[in-house]
């Protein structure tokens, strides 16, 4: 991948959402191929993302980063250099035992669990509960990452992981500056990625706790989902669009 140019997209609720609007952005991948790189940052598995990205569903990408951000391999399936090193010590069946105490957290499907990944359905948490999950967890000497989204998924992941730290990683190795790296997101699990200096587009259909996020590298798209990509995609690098995309209501 010899871009300059490395554009981080999540899928769900970003990239996928709107069928006409995934057609422009798999139109605009295969005309940009050359000039832009594409990783996608999912908070689905390895494996489901492979398997959309086998089926067609998706276009191919240079580096997925799947698992909220545990899991970084390239195109060829091999794992991004230095990267699942940094978690040798960490096992989320440490942290799973350390919170099962705790009721209100229910384990989602088996088939989304992982060595480094703890996840969770806990509708509405309020600061309060995230604050005793953090103390629980801080208090079995573990040094977690926590993600909470939707006001639902709750992710306990190790310290120094998450979406934005992996891209950060993929672009450190590449060897590209922040202001490269064109990231996109609609939820909370998306936070991390526009906290690293990297140039954030906000898709319009994004969720409020993805929404107060702040600053100068933050655009705000009117549109949704791929729509809201590539327009950020525009925006960012003063690309031309010949035609206007539709506006989100
Ligand atoms: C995806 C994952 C789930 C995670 C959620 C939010 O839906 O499958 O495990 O909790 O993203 O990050
Ligand atoms: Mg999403």
């Amino acid at each position: 991948m010899g871009s300059r140019r490395l554009v981080v997209t999540d899928l769900d609720g970003t990239l996928l959402g709107d069928d006409h609007a995934l057609e422009r952005f798999r139109r605009w991948r295969t005309a940009t191929r050359d000039g832009f790189g594409l990783a996608y940052a999912t908070g689905r598995s390895r494996d489901s993302l492979e398997r959309s990205i086998a089926a067609g569903e998706l276009p191919d990408a240079d580096v997925l980063i799947s698992s909220v951000g545990t899991e970084v391999v390239d195109r060829g399936g091999r794992p991004w250099p230095g990267w699942s090193e940094r978690f040798s010590g960490w096992d989320a069946e440490v942290a799973r035992r350390a919170l099962a105490p705790l009721e209100w957290l229910r384990p989602q499907r088996a088939d989304v669990q992982t060595r480094l990944k703890a996840s969770y359905d806990a509708p509405d948490l309020d600061p309060a509960d995230l604050a005793r999950l953090r103390q629980t967890l801080v208090a079995a000497g573990i040094d977690a990452h926590i993600v909470y989204s939707s006001d639902l998924h709750l992710d306990v992941l190790p310290a120094g992981s998450g979406k934005g730290a992996a891209a950060d990683a993929v672009s450190a190795t590449l060897g590209l500056d922040p202001t490269d790296v064109l990231v996109f997101g609609d939820s909370g699990n998306d936070l991390q990625l526009f906290s690293h200096g990297f140039l954030g587009t906000i898709v319009a259909n994004a969720l409020p706790e993805l929404r107060r996020v702040v600053g100068p590298e933050v655009y705000r798209s009117p549109c949704a989902y791929a729509d809201g990509v590539l327009d950020g995609i525009a925006h960012w690098t003063g690309m031309d669009r010949t035609r206007p995309l539709p506006t989100y209501r």
